[in-house]
């Protein structure tokens, strides 16, 4: 089984993106043969600082590595080390219809928050998006692609153009499935909404501690006071968000306390800030191992790229010589 997943290199590693997509992806590991990447290419249709871009890509690989990717197993590289996926992707925008990537909500969402004057940003590249990332997707033959709710729909889209192609020119490509981790499809941010980047809502895995402790403690709450019994602690954010970094004993007693009174939201807050900060202490450790011995995880990346190369040009050939570019 062919297991395929990336991540844009758009900013800090949030709960949302570790919750999400990093562990379950990092946990199918075992599960077969795991291709992940760095969605460099991806990242041109809303970044556009050259440092920027370059410095979140590293960060991505250390996170990556620090939270347990095993480059023995998985082969990890970066998007754009593999020119053969931009030369599918025009392959595979010639059978996409407009109203296909007219649909998508990723693209109504971010076209929609650019306001008047950024309508520029609006570019070409965010609409063809899910081509590219089909490209991604269709060019390692992947079976299984693991991500959060919010990617479901480009995966569907993958598939659409996968049997457009196979229909046209005969079976080409594997058609694959997206993968959602139900109980973790959308990990809240400290408003409430989806935790996003873009929101500026998130809780960084690697943040700075004191940085960290501080948004933690401003996750939103209501004004009932400690003594208050509240029968709906369930719904709480930070208790939804100690839900996945505690233990269930621990989830459950801190839910058990607000429920019956007597327990406030800045002790909860606070238990949520130590929970987080013993998740991440391994990862944290790895993590800062890493940054001393950066010439190994540029030797991961340039092994991966070499082993994705060498699997991507196989589907390439196998699709010019479908379409008739041999
Ligand atoms: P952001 O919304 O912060 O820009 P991305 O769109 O770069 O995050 O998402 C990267 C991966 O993390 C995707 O697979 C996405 O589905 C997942 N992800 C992002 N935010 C969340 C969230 N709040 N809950 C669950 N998964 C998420
Ligand atoms: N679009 C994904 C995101 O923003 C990243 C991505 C690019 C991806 N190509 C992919 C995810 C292929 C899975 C498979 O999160």
């Amino acid at each position: 089984m062919r297991i395929l997943s990336g991540i844009q290199p758009s900013g800090a590693l949030h709960l949302g993106n570790f919750f999400g997509m990093m562990k379950p992806a990092l946990e199918l590991q075992e599960k077969g043969q795991a291709y992940y990447f760095i969605a460099d290419l991806h990242s041109m249709t809303t970044l556009f600082d050259p440092a920027e871009r370059r410095g979140n890509s590293l960060d991505v690989a250390l996170d990556f590595l620090a939270c347990g990717l095993d480059p023995k197993r998985t082969v990890f590289f970066r998007q754009s080390d593999v020119p053969e996926v931009p030369e599918l992707t025009w392959m595979l925008s010639t059978v996409t219809p407009m109203g296909l990537l007219e649909r998508c909500h990723s693209y109504k969402d971010k076209k929609a928050k650019l306001a008047d004057d950024d309508l520029e940003k609006v570019n070409h590249g965010l609409f063809a998006y899910p081509v590219l990332m089909a490209a991604d997707i269709l060019i390692y033959d992947s079976n299984v692609v693991p991500v959060g709710r919010d990617q479901k729909q480009h995966v569907e889209v993958t598939r659409d153009i996968a049997m457009k192609f196979n229909n046209l020119y005969g079976e080409t490509f594997v058609v694959p499935e997206a993968q959602i981790r139900d109980e973790v499809a959308v990990v809240p941010g400290i408003d409430g909404q989806k935790m996003s980047k873009s929101y500026g809502n998130t809780i960084e895995i690697f943040g700075e501690e004191k940085a960290v402790r501080r948004k933690i403690m401003s996750v939103v709450t209501d004004s009932r006071p400690p003594a208050e019994p509240k029968p709906d602690a369930q719904k709480n954010i930070a208790v939804q968000i100690l839900k996945l970094v505690a233990s269930a004993e621990a989830a459950k007693d801190a839910e058990d306390r607000l429920r019956a009174g007597g327990f406030g939201y800045g002790d909860l807050k606070k238990a949520l800030f130590e929970q987080y900060w013993s998740y991440f202490a391994g990862a944290r450790a790895r993590r800062a191992e890493l940054v001393k011995n950066l010439d190994y995880v540029q030797q991961v990346l340039r092994e991966g790229a070499a082993k994705a190369r060498a699997t991507a040009q196989t589907v390439l050939k196998r699709a010019k010589l479908a379409c008739g570019l041999d």
